[in-house]
């Protein structure tokens, strides 16, 4: 099994017998340390500690954020336990640990805590249900869909806006490097399939103006994806194609001669028969000199630990909420569906924005 340098972690024991008994009571309370986190940072109990020079008192704290002494002091002792907090026994005054630091202020923190609580929490409670099935049991938590890709249009506000902000955090971070990237292949015509609203459509007709890009997604993504690109400049050169590659029936469009065909973040949306079919039916639109770009997140090829346990968490997700048979991938296993689908990859680009790779494929 490939394995970036950084997750050596995953092959040896790390803990001491008293951390690995510390780590599993933290796992069992896991819910309930989320909670208290979450809270510590909505209250705006944090926010304070981290603007008082020297720290707060619980009363302090209280009087600060508005919330009862009762509420300041529960959250504030499973602060200290969570290490997320720290206290001086001499003032009994509160302060940010390095954690709460990061909660407070790490983007990447903050986006995934957003996305936990609003779109997984209350659905996980039927992981169980999801892993037995094959099918996302927790989505009704949300609304009544087959794949909560359906429902992204309709979903609750809070909800909607986590969604989109945790996609949109992923893959806008690396649309600068792959812009380099792709367009080194000089496209004229270029098919963004899983286009979503426009943003990466948006950045290429920015990047290139004689570019045509085509999106290809589900028809309510592309009735948002008009909505959101309209008065842009360059608008007028993004068409959007409606389609719903779950049919195995569904074709890509063949008429446009594409250059490149982009999928990023897309694949991951899909088991691996589905990913395998969807690639046969965009190989049939390549031709020799065509190139396929797909920007994925795996797992196996960060650079940093934590991301990789984001990734290994978020393959949940999928299960849980989104289809019930997606992940995010080992890069291992998906090269071999892109083989199985006649394709190689013939460049490997790493590294990009928050732990991107591009597979640069075309026809065996
Ligand atoms: C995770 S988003 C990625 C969006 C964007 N490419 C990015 O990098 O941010 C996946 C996209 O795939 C689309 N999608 C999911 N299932 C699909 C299907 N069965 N057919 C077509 N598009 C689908 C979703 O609507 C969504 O726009």
């Amino acid at each position: 099994m490939h394995l970036a340098p950084s997750l050596s972690v995953y092959t040896r024991e790390q803990l001491s017998a008293r951390q690995a008994q510390r780590l599993a009571e933290f796992i069992a309370f896991g819910p309930i340390v989320f909670q208290a986190c979450r809270l510590l940072l909505e209250f705006g109990i944090f926010g304070a500690l981290r603007d008082a020079d020297g720290g707060l008192t619980v009363e302090e704290t209280a009087e600060k954020t508005d919330i009862s002494v009762y509420a300041a002091k529960v959250l504030l002792e499973a602060g200290l336990s969570c290490s997320v907090v720290l206290v001086d026994p001499a003032t009994d005054r509160f302060q940010l640990s390095k954690t709460g630091w990061f909660l407070l202020n790490d983007p990447s923190t903050r986006v995934n805590m957003a996305f936990n609580h609003h779109v997984n929490y209350l659905g996980f409670f039927k992981l169980d249900e999801a892993l037995k099935e094959g099918r996302p049991a927790g989505l009704s938590a949300l609304g009544d869909w087959d794949t909560i890709y359906e429902g992204l249009s309709t979903l609750p506000e809070a909800a909607r806006k986590s969604w989109f902000d945790f996609d949109h955090f992923y893959s806008d971070h690396s649309f600068a490097e792959a812009l380099e990237i792709v367009f080194a292949f000089r496209p004229k015509r270029l098919l963004d399939v899983g286009g979503n609203t426009g943003r990466w459509a948006i950045q290429c007709v920015r990047h290139d103006p004689d570019v045509q890009v085509t999106i290809a997604d589900l028809p309510q993504q592309i009735g948002l994806m008009r909505e959101q690109t309209a008065g842009e400049p360059g608008a007028d050169r993004i068409d959007g194609y409606a389609v719903n590659l779950l049919d195995p029936d569904a074709c890509l469009p063949a008429d446009k001669r594409f250059d490149i065909v982009w999928m990023s973040q897309f694949l991951d949306c899909f088991s691996e028969e589905q990913i395998e079919s969807i690639l046969r039916r965009t190989a049939a639109i390549l031709r020799p000199e065509s190139r396929l770009c797909i920007m994925e997140t795996f797992w196996d090829r960060q650079r940093f630990e934590p991301a990789s346990f984001c990734l290994t968490m978020t393959s949940l997700y999928f299960t849980a909420m989104a289809n019930g048979n997606s992940k995010m991938y080992h890069s291992d296993d998906f090269i071999r569906i892109v083989d199985r689908a006649g394709l190689a990859v013939e460049a490997i680009h790493d590294g990009l924005g928050q732990g991107h790779t591009i597979l640069v494929c075309k026809l065996k």
